[in-house]
């Protein structure tokens, strides 16, 4: 596919950008972890073409808009999480970030026109979870048929939107997590329940409660999680007997992104040590079982984002828990 030259003049390399394209090697040693913990494997392997021109043709007409995003994200030295994600999903400070994105526009786009496109999130995403046949390989069959459905780094819920399509849910099963309150809002007015807060804030503060959740997804944000230990521990608290944890990721965990944004803190409140995919998922599956969750499959695949890092490829690895009776 060719490079697309957005109005800036510059481009993103390659437009899909494979940012750690996992190889049969790293495959086979995360297929390893699994059999050791006692969980099946499946390898999904590299994503398709079709999915890939797909991807291409739903985002490339924004490519333009989101080199300007990315511009003045740098140039404004805003390189802190919360800041990142008021530019993807919008933002409380709208006219600071149009003044901001027309200030290195170089005039060639107008206010209006801006405005305009920027009042879509400037975030999208495909991955596996979302194609059915997917879905079904990673999830598996859901014991329960009751309990709420949690999706933890939801944005404006889109993952979530596609789970209740698939599994035939009523909108009030569905519950939203996002430490972005525009991503939050948008999810509101979409008439599904969410808090801007983290899973173990939302836990302790009483909006999930022991024992409710049939499924919970911890959706592609474990390298953005500054306690990942608080997280996986409100995930076993909430979720149901027999009910189930998807973790998703990129791995080797690295909380850092090409815009030099951090998203480390405090590193006991960290699982994963970021030297290899399979010592950080190791770390995982471990930590789960001290809180009564058992492994029950890993899945490895690809998945894409468009963001203001470009089109990206990543490898995108699902760690399937399910929940005991005990703890
Ligand atoms: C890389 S994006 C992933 C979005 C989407 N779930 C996906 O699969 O592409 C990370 C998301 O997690 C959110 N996030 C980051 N840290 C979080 C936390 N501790 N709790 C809840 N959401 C968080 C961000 O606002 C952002 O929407």
């Amino acid at each position: 596919m060719n490079a697309q030259v957005a109005p800036g003049g510059q481009s993103f390399a390659g437009v899909f950008t494979p940012v750690n394209r996992f190889s049969k090697d790293t495959r086979d040693r995360i297929g390893r972890v699994a059999a050791q913990h006692r969980g099946e494997f499946v390898d999904f392997g590299e994503i398709s073409p079709e999915r890939l021109a797909q991807f291409h043709s739903q985002y490339a007409p924004r490519l333009g808009h989101l080199h300007l995003l990315r511009k003045a994200y740098q140039e404004l030295g805003h390189h802190n999480a919360v800041e990142r994600y008021e530019f993807e999903y919008g933002t409380s400070a709208w006219e600071n970030l149009l003044l901001a994105v027309l200030s290195v526009s170089d005039g060639r786009a107008n206010r209006a026109e801006l405005e305009a496109a920027f009042r879509e999130p400037n975030y999208g995403f495909w991955c596996p979870l979302e194609d059915r046949r997917m879905f079904e390989q990673i999830v598996g069959p859901l014991a329960l048929s009751e309990g709420r459905v949690v999706d933890v780094g939801c944005g404006f819920g889109a993952l979530l939107f596609r789970i209740k399509e698939m599994l035939g849910l009523e909108p009030a099963v569905l519950f939203g997590l996002d430490i972005s309150a525009p991503a939050i809002q948008l999810l509101n007015g979409k008439g599904v329940e969410g808090k801007a807060e983290t899973l173990s804030q939302a836990h302790s503060q009483g909006f999930l409660g022991p024992r409710v959740a049939r499924l919970v997804c911890l959706s592609y944000f474990v390298d953005r999680d500054d306690n990942q230990r608080g997280t996986f521990e409100a995930a076993a608290a909430i979720t149901m007997p027999r009910g189930k944890i998807v973790v998703d990721g990129l791995f080797p965990v690295k909380p850092e992104d090409s815009l030099g944004t951090r998203y480390d803190g405090d590193s006991s409140r960290s699982i994963t040590r970021g030297e290899s995919a399979e010592d950080d998922i190791a770390r995982i599956v471990q930590f789960m079982a001290t809180l009564g969750c058992a492994l029950e499959r890993i899945c490895t695949g690809e998945r894409l984002v468009w963001s203001m890092d470009g089109f990206e490829l990543l490898s995108s690895t699902y760690l399937v828990f399910k929940r005991g009776y005990l703890n």
